[in-house]
């Protein structure tokens, strides 16, 4: 973890990193350097237009560096000013760490304008400094880069109770940060028993309400599909459950469930090798939940929210579910697997009716790698929603946009669910291919294990890892979707 502070001049420091936007000569705090340094000068001199991915190294007087960091053009609307922000936040810390500068002072306060007040600049600064530092290079016997140690920001006003402010910050990048390393550790470390003891041991760590149940404990709550999906692996499954309680008299209570494959072989309907790259990827729903618990615990917002994370490995094996069989679910349901690879889906099906039945929530979220069609049509900068609520729906968009965790709405309506019907279960796992719109289709089949309306379901498939081009996250996992909850609860009534 890095150690932050806040500083009014940055003439005590030895290197400072401005991050300018095009129209850089109108920046105000430029001023403070003009003593140390001829800026426009050098500017011209070095071709430096403040694009984004440019930078200049500016030598001044004293042995002092300033760095300037390119944030391209600022735009009119605010449609893409946050994200240009992060990832000048994100080239900042990359070219301390190429420089090998582990204590630095970093000028952006010019920024604060694209947030609702400085607070939010502060803290999502703190937080998306702390992601760009995330890198997992624990498996490599020799370390990729300096850390960074210590890292000032320029805040020429007052911001009040900052500490506290600055510490929410690293709250949930640690949250996040946990949930990428989960994520990115390979399948034969990270298995379903892994996940089930890390959760365990933050639930230790926090003083989160837990309880981890293991594969007989399974067997006594019949989820037969958690069971079925596991069944092909020598790694037995796990299902977790976390707790952060308010005690809030108007608390609303909000139930997480995740997905969590720790490996999708697509099990006997078997993935083509290409197809199975990144599999390790697919229990990220289950750590964005776990991880948002973790965080909640420790920013206490006055909501009630307990998290559901079925943990299992799809493998191919004499043992495995098929094709063809029929599972019965948690609450008496009954699945015929037409497809061993949309598994995901049957696991999630007890889980969600679980939480319906443990925890009687006024809203439940699952989160799931779940479908590629989700790829195909949103990419990686979107998760997809399907969701029955249209308040809850909005609220998401909402904490998606402030929070950079982008959620895109898809239809709901039941002339979709005709796709999933069976002879001989309640509902079949694979939608009819005729009806295309894969991840609606594979929404509509979780709708039928919960009662209520008040649900919102998020396919991270594409968003949790992968990112086509460099931002502040880097590569591998995301940790998409914990900013989203976090903020979506800090700000519900
Ligand atoms: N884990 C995959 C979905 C996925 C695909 C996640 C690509 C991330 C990247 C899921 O279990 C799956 O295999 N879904 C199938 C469903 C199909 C068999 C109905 C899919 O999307 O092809
Ligand atoms: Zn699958
Ligand atoms: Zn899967």
């Amino acid at each position: 973890m890095i150690s932050f502070n806040t500083t009014k001049n940055i003439q005590t420091f030895k290197t400072t990193f401005i991050i300018v936007s095009r129209d850089f000569k109108i920046k105000n705090s430029l001023n403070l350097v003009k003593d140390a340094c001829d800026f426009e000068k050098l500017g011209k001199a070095n071709k430096f237009l403040a694009n984004i991915n440019q930078f200049l190294v500016a030598p001044c007087k004293d042995e002092k560096q300033i760095i300037f960091i390119g944030f391209g053009k600022e735009e009119s609307e605010n449609l893409d000013n946050l994200d240009s922000y992060r990832n000048a936040l994100g080239k900042t810390l990359k070219k301390a760490k190429e420089l090998e500068i582990k204590d630095f002072c970093v000028d952006a306060f010019e920024f604060a304008k694209f947030y609702k007040n400085k607070n939010d600049f502060l803290k999502d600064t703190v937080l998306t400094l702390e992601l760009s530092n995330y890198e997992f290079d624990e498996l490599k016997s020799k370390k990729q880069s300096a850390k960074i140690e210590n890292i000032s920001l320029l805040t020429p006003e007052e911001i009040e109770e900052k500490d506290e402010i600055i510490k929410q910050g690293q709250i949930i990048a640690q949250a996040i940060n946990f949930s990428r390393r989960l994520s990115d550790l390979p399948p034969n470390i990270a298995n379903p028993k892994y996940i089930a003891q890390s959760a365990l041991k933050q639930a230790e760590k926090f003083g989160i309400t837990h309880k981890i149940l293991n594969k007989s404990e399974i067997e006594k709550l019949k989820m037969g599909g958690v069971l079925a999906v596991g069944s092909g692996s020598v790694n037995d499954p796990y299902f977790v459950q976390l707790e952060y309680k308010s005690n809030h008299p108007n608390a609303k209570k909000i139930a997480l469930v995740g997905k969590g494959v720790t490996f999708d072989t697509g099990g006997v309907s078997l993935k083509p090798s290409n197809y199975m790259k990144g599999m390790k990827y697919d229990m990220s729903g289950a750590a964005t939940v776990i991880s948002t618990i973790v965080a909640l615990s420790q920013l206490k917002p006055k909501h009630d929210v307990i998290a559901f994370a079925p943990l299992v490995e799809n493998m191919p094996s004499g043992s495995s579910y098929r094709q063809d069989d029929i599972v019965t679910h948690f609450n008496g349901m009954t699945s015929l697997i037409e497809n061993t690879d949309a598994e995901g889906r049957v696991i999630l099906a007890d889980a969600l009716a679980y939480a319906e039945q443990e925890f009687n929530p006024d809203y439940i979220i699952d989160v799931a790698t779940l479908t590629g069609a989700c790829v195909v049509a949103l990419g990686h900068f979107y998760t997809g929603m399907v969701s029955t609520d249209e308040k809850l729906a909005k609220k998401l968009i909402e904490s998606g946009e402030e929070t950079g965790d982008y959620v895109w709405r898809l239809p709901h309506k039941k002339l979709y669910a005709q796709a999933l019907k069976s002879d001989v279960a309640d509902v079949a796992n694979c939608g009819n291919s005729a009806f295309s719109a894969g991840t609606i289709t594979a929404a509509m089949y979780l709708k039928k294990f919960i009662k209520t309306q008040n649900w919102a379901h998020l396919d991270i498939a594409g968003t949790e890892s992968g990112i086509p081009v460099d931002t502040y996250l880097g590569k591998g996992a995301t940790g998409v979707g914990i900013k989203l909850l976090v903020n979506f609860i800090e700000n519900l009534d």
